[in-house]
Protein backbone atom coordinates (compact mmCIF):
# COMPACT_ATOMS: atom_id res chain seq x y z
CA UNK A 1 0.00 0.00 0.00
CA UNK A 2 2.38 2.65 -1.38
CA UNK A 3 0.66 4.34 -3.51
CA UNK A 4 -0.14 8.09 -2.39
CA UNK A 5 -3.63 9.31 -1.41
CA UNK A 6 -5.00 11.78 -3.93
CA UNK A 7 -4.35 15.49 -3.37
CA UNK A 8 -6.63 16.74 -0.19
CA UNK A 9 -9.06 19.84 -1.02
CA UNK A 10 -8.92 22.44 1.19
CA UNK A 11 -11.31 21.29 4.05
CA UNK A 12 -11.64 24.78 5.58
CA UNK A 13 -15.56 25.15 5.67
CA UNK A 14 -18.33 22.83 6.16
CA UNK A 15 -20.04 24.36 2.65
CA UNK A 16 -16.75 23.31 0.72
CA UNK A 17 -16.35 20.06 1.88
CA UNK A 18 -20.02 19.01 0.90
CA UNK A 19 -19.56 21.42 -2.04
CA UNK A 20 -16.70 19.38 -3.49
CA UNK A 21 -18.46 15.59 -2.85
CA UNK A 22 -21.15 17.32 -4.80
CA UNK A 23 -18.48 18.16 -7.66
CA UNK A 24 -16.76 14.93 -7.65
CA UNK A 25 -20.60 13.46 -7.56
CA UNK A 26 -19.54 11.70 -4.36
CA UNK A 27 -22.32 10.83 -2.33
CA UNK A 28 -20.29 9.21 0.45
CA UNK A 29 -17.76 11.44 2.52
CA UNK A 30 -14.33 9.94 3.02
CA UNK A 31 -13.69 9.65 6.56
CA UNK A 32 -11.67 12.75 6.95
CA UNK A 33 -14.07 14.98 5.43
CA UNK A 34 -16.27 13.47 7.63
CA UNK A 35 -14.28 13.83 10.71
CA UNK A 36 -13.57 17.71 9.77
CA UNK A 37 -17.08 18.41 8.91
CA UNK A 38 -17.99 17.31 12.79
CA UNK A 39 -14.85 19.17 14.14
CA UNK A 40 -15.94 22.42 12.34
CA UNK A 41 -19.64 22.09 14.18
CA UNK A 42 -17.57 22.11 17.31
CA UNK A 43 -17.65 18.31 17.88
CA UNK A 44 -15.33 17.03 20.23
CA UNK A 45 -12.91 14.09 18.26
CA UNK A 46 -10.16 11.85 19.10
CA UNK A 47 -6.87 12.81 18.03
CA UNK A 48 -6.04 11.51 14.66
CA UNK A 49 -3.58 11.15 12.03
CA UNK A 50 -3.73 9.82 8.26
CA UNK A 51 -0.92 7.33 6.77
CA UNK A 52 -0.21 5.99 3.40
CA UNK A 53 2.30 3.26 4.67
CA UNK A 54 3.99 1.68 7.48
CA UNK A 55 6.96 4.24 8.27
CA UNK A 56 4.36 6.82 7.90
CA UNK A 57 2.14 5.08 10.34
CA UNK A 58 5.50 4.84 12.31
CA UNK A 59 5.61 8.82 12.89
CA UNK A 60 2.16 9.54 12.76
CA UNK A 61 2.27 7.13 16.23
CA UNK A 62 4.79 9.20 17.64
CA UNK A 63 3.12 12.52 16.94
CA UNK A 64 -0.30 11.11 18.22
CA UNK A 65 1.28 9.26 21.14
CA UNK A 66 1.11 5.36 22.16
CA UNK A 67 -0.82 4.37 22.90
CA UNK A 68 -2.96 4.34 19.79
CA UNK A 69 -5.47 2.29 17.49
CA UNK A 70 -4.99 2.01 13.90
CA UNK A 71 -7.99 1.64 11.60
CA UNK A 72 -8.43 1.09 7.92
CA UNK A 73 -9.61 3.86 5.39
CA UNK A 74 -11.34 2.47 2.46
CA UNK A 75 -14.81 3.31 0.89
CA UNK A 76 -15.04 -0.28 0.35
CA UNK A 77 -15.19 -1.30 4.04
CA UNK A 78 -17.84 -0.09 6.19
CA UNK A 79 -18.19 -1.71 8.47
CA UNK A 80 -14.06 -1.88 10.13
CA UNK A 81 -14.15 -3.74 12.62
CA UNK A 82 -16.34 -6.94 11.04
CA UNK A 83 -12.90 -7.34 8.72
CA UNK A 84 -10.32 -6.95 10.97
CA UNK A 85 -10.23 -3.60 10.20
CA UNK A 86 -9.31 -1.89 13.36
CA UNK A 87 -6.72 -2.62 16.17
CA UNK A 88 -6.43 -1.04 19.42
CA UNK A 89 -3.98 -0.47 22.20
CA UNK A 90 -1.04 -0.61 20.47
CA UNK A 91 2.07 0.16 22.62
CA UNK A 92 5.21 -0.18 20.18
CA UNK A 93 6.48 0.53 16.92
CA UNK A 94 7.08 -3.42 16.94
CA UNK A 95 3.50 -3.55 17.40
CA UNK A 96 2.12 -1.13 15.05
CA UNK A 97 4.67 -3.17 12.23
CA UNK A 98 2.56 -6.09 13.16
CA UNK A 99 -0.68 -5.13 13.67
CA UNK A 100 -0.56 -2.85 10.27
CA UNK A 101 0.62 -6.51 8.18
CA UNK A 102 -2.13 -7.96 9.93
CA UNK A 103 -4.62 -5.63 9.26
CA UNK A 104 -4.26 -4.99 5.45
CA UNK A 105 -3.60 -9.12 5.10
CA UNK A 106 -7.38 -9.72 7.38
CA UNK A 107 -9.26 -6.56 5.21
CA UNK A 108 -8.13 -7.66 2.16
CA UNK A 109 -8.87 -11.38 2.52
CA UNK A 110 -12.67 -10.10 3.25
CA UNK A 111 -12.75 -7.66 0.40
CA UNK A 112 -10.17 -8.70 -2.35
CA UNK A 113 -10.82 -5.90 -4.44
CA UNK A 114 -10.93 -3.24 -1.43
CA UNK A 115 -9.48 0.16 -2.89
CA UNK A 116 -7.77 1.12 0.46
CA UNK A 117 -6.73 4.95 1.04
CA UNK A 118 -5.04 4.99 3.59
CA UNK A 119 -4.77 3.87 7.48
CA UNK A 120 -5.75 6.20 10.44
CA UNK A 121 -3.34 6.32 13.45
CA UNK A 122 -5.40 7.09 16.36
CA UNK A 123 -5.42 8.22 20.52
CA UNK A 124 -7.06 5.60 22.21
CA UNK A 125 -10.07 6.49 24.02
CA UNK A 126 -12.55 4.87 26.42
CA UNK A 127 -15.66 5.05 28.40
CA UNK A 128 -19.23 4.49 27.32
CA UNK A 129 -19.74 4.22 23.85
CA UNK A 130 -22.86 5.96 22.75
CA UNK A 131 -24.15 6.76 19.07
CA UNK A 132 -25.75 9.61 17.45
CA UNK A 133 -26.80 9.19 13.86
CA UNK A 134 -29.25 11.14 11.65
CA UNK A 135 -31.21 9.93 8.44
CA UNK A 136 -33.64 10.67 6.02
CA UNK A 137 -36.82 9.03 5.83
CA UNK A 138 -38.74 8.91 2.50
CA UNK A 139 -42.26 9.92 4.51
CA UNK A 140 -41.32 11.96 8.05
CA UNK A 141 -38.24 13.74 6.61
CA UNK A 142 -34.95 14.14 8.83
CA UNK A 143 -34.52 12.06 11.99
CA UNK A 144 -32.20 12.29 14.69
CA UNK A 145 -31.07 8.68 16.90
CA UNK A 146 -29.24 8.59 20.57
CA UNK A 147 -28.62 4.97 22.01
CA UNK A 148 -25.84 2.53 23.06
CA UNK A 149 -23.40 2.60 20.59
CA UNK A 150 -20.18 0.74 19.65
CA UNK A 151 -19.80 -2.37 17.70
CA UNK A 152 -22.73 -4.60 19.62
CA UNK A 153 -25.20 -1.80 18.64
CA UNK A 154 -27.71 -4.11 16.24
CA UNK A 155 -27.44 -6.74 19.34
CA UNK A 156 -28.82 -4.33 21.83
CA UNK A 157 -31.38 -1.81 19.55
CA UNK A 158 -31.24 0.39 22.43
CA UNK A 159 -31.92 3.23 20.13
CA UNK A 160 -34.22 6.89 20.98
CA UNK A 161 -35.60 8.40 17.58
CA UNK A 162 -37.17 12.08 16.73
CA UNK A 163 -38.07 14.21 13.99
CA UNK A 164 -35.20 17.07 13.63
CA UNK A 165 -35.17 19.43 15.16
CA UNK A 166 -35.06 18.26 17.93
CA UNK A 167 -35.43 20.83 21.54
CA UNK A 168 -33.57 19.81 25.14
CA UNK A 169 -37.02 18.62 26.33
CA UNK A 170 -37.04 16.26 23.45
CA UNK A 171 -33.26 14.85 24.14
CA UNK A 172 -34.04 14.30 27.73
CA UNK A 173 -37.08 12.30 26.91
CA UNK A 174 -35.08 10.35 24.70
CA UNK A 175 -31.99 9.93 26.85
CA UNK A 176 -35.00 8.69 29.39
CA UNK A 177 -36.41 6.01 26.57
CA UNK A 178 -33.06 4.26 26.73
CA UNK A 179 -33.21 1.07 28.36
CA UNK A 180 -29.46 0.65 29.83
CA UNK A 181 -29.19 4.71 30.86
CA UNK A 182 -28.11 3.18 34.44
CA UNK A 183 -24.53 2.89 32.57
CA UNK A 184 -24.84 6.65 32.03
CA UNK A 185 -24.54 7.06 35.86
CA UNK A 186 -21.07 6.08 36.25
CA UNK A 187 -21.66 1.74 36.66
CA UNK A 188 -18.92 0.22 37.82
CA UNK A 189 -16.46 2.24 37.36
CA UNK A 190 -17.23 3.59 33.94
CA UNK A 191 -17.10 7.39 33.43
CA UNK A 192 -20.25 8.80 34.06
CA UNK A 193 -22.10 10.24 31.14
CA UNK A 194 -22.05 14.22 30.94
CA UNK A 195 -26.05 14.75 30.37
CA UNK A 196 -25.15 18.73 29.63
CA UNK A 197 -22.30 17.93 27.16
CA UNK A 198 -24.44 15.48 25.44
CA UNK A 199 -27.78 17.32 25.11
CA UNK A 200 -25.36 19.89 23.75
CA UNK A 201 -24.04 17.91 21.42
CA UNK A 202 -27.17 16.20 20.07
CA UNK A 203 -28.80 19.37 19.30
CA UNK A 204 -25.86 20.79 16.97
CA UNK A 205 -26.48 17.78 15.31
CA UNK A 206 -30.18 18.66 14.44
CA UNK A 207 -29.30 21.89 14.09
CA UNK A 208 -26.35 20.46 11.68
CA UNK A 209 -28.62 18.61 9.91
CA UNK A 210 -31.18 21.38 9.55
CA UNK A 211 -28.37 23.48 7.92
CA UNK A 212 -27.07 21.40 6.05
CA UNK A 213 -30.30 19.08 4.32
CA UNK A 214 -27.92 17.40 1.72
CA UNK A 215 -26.98 15.59 4.26
CA UNK A 216 -28.81 12.41 3.95
CA UNK A 217 -27.36 10.21 6.78
CA UNK A 218 -24.99 11.02 9.58
CA UNK A 219 -23.56 7.99 11.82
CA UNK A 220 -21.28 8.90 14.90
CA UNK A 221 -20.28 5.51 16.06
CA UNK A 222 -19.04 5.10 18.70
CA UNK A 223 -19.05 8.75 21.17
CA UNK A 224 -17.37 7.25 23.65
CA UNK A 225 -18.20 8.96 27.26
CA UNK A 226 -14.58 9.60 28.86
CA UNK A 227 -13.57 10.72 32.26
CA UNK A 228 -13.05 14.22 30.09
CA UNK A 229 -16.22 14.22 28.02
CA UNK A 230 -17.59 12.97 25.06
CA UNK A 231 -15.35 12.32 21.83
CA UNK A 232 -16.98 10.96 18.64
CA UNK A 233 -14.29 7.86 17.52
CA UNK A 234 -16.09 6.78 13.89
CA UNK A 235 -17.66 9.56 11.73
CA UNK A 236 -19.54 8.53 8.41
CA UNK A 237 -21.38 11.10 6.19
CA UNK A 238 -23.32 9.96 3.55
CA UNK A 239 -25.31 12.87 1.22
CA UNK A 240 -28.40 12.80 -0.85
CA UNK A 241 -28.29 12.10 -4.50
CA UNK A 242 -29.42 15.40 -5.01
CA UNK A 243 -30.11 18.76 -3.32
CA UNK A 244 -34.20 19.50 -3.32
N1 LIG B 1 -9.49 5.15 19.19
C1 LIG B 1 -10.05 4.11 19.79
N2 LIG B 1 -9.87 3.89 21.12
C2 LIG B 1 -10.46 2.84 21.73
N3 LIG B 1 -11.26 1.95 21.12
C3 LIG B 1 -11.50 2.13 19.80
C4 LIG B 1 -10.91 3.20 19.07
N4 LIG B 1 -11.33 3.13 17.79
C5 LIG B 1 -12.13 2.06 17.72
N5 LIG B 1 -12.25 1.44 18.91
C6 LIG B 1 -13.09 0.25 19.22
O1 LIG B 1 -13.37 -0.45 18.03
C7 LIG B 1 -14.77 -0.41 17.76
C8 LIG B 1 -14.99 -0.25 16.25
O2 LIG B 1 -14.31 0.89 15.77
P1 LIG B 1 -14.97 1.87 14.72
O3 LIG B 1 -14.00 2.93 14.42
O4 LIG B 1 -16.31 2.30 15.22
O5 LIG B 1 -15.11 0.95 13.42
P2 LIG B 1 -16.38 0.26 12.71
O6 LIG B 1 -17.63 0.82 13.28
O7 LIG B 1 -16.22 0.64 11.27
O8 LIG B 1 -16.21 -1.20 12.92
C9 LIG B 1 -15.32 0.76 18.58
O9 LIG B 1 -16.68 0.56 18.91
C10 LIG B 1 -14.41 0.74 19.79
O10 LIG B 1 -14.85 -0.23 20.74
MG1 LIG C 1 -18.12 2.55 14.17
Amino acid sequence: MNRRIGVIPQMSSIESILDEAKHQERTVLTYEESRKVMKLAGIPLNKMKVANNLEESILKAKEVGYPVALKIISEDVIHKSDSGGVRVGIKSDDELSKSYEEMLTSVLSFYPDAKIEGVSVEEMVSGVELLIGTSTDEQFGKMIAFGIGGVFVEVYKDVSFRLIPVTSKDIQNMIDEIKGKTMFGGFRGMPKVNLDELTSMILTISKLIEKYPIIREMDLNPVVATESGLRVIDARIILEQKED
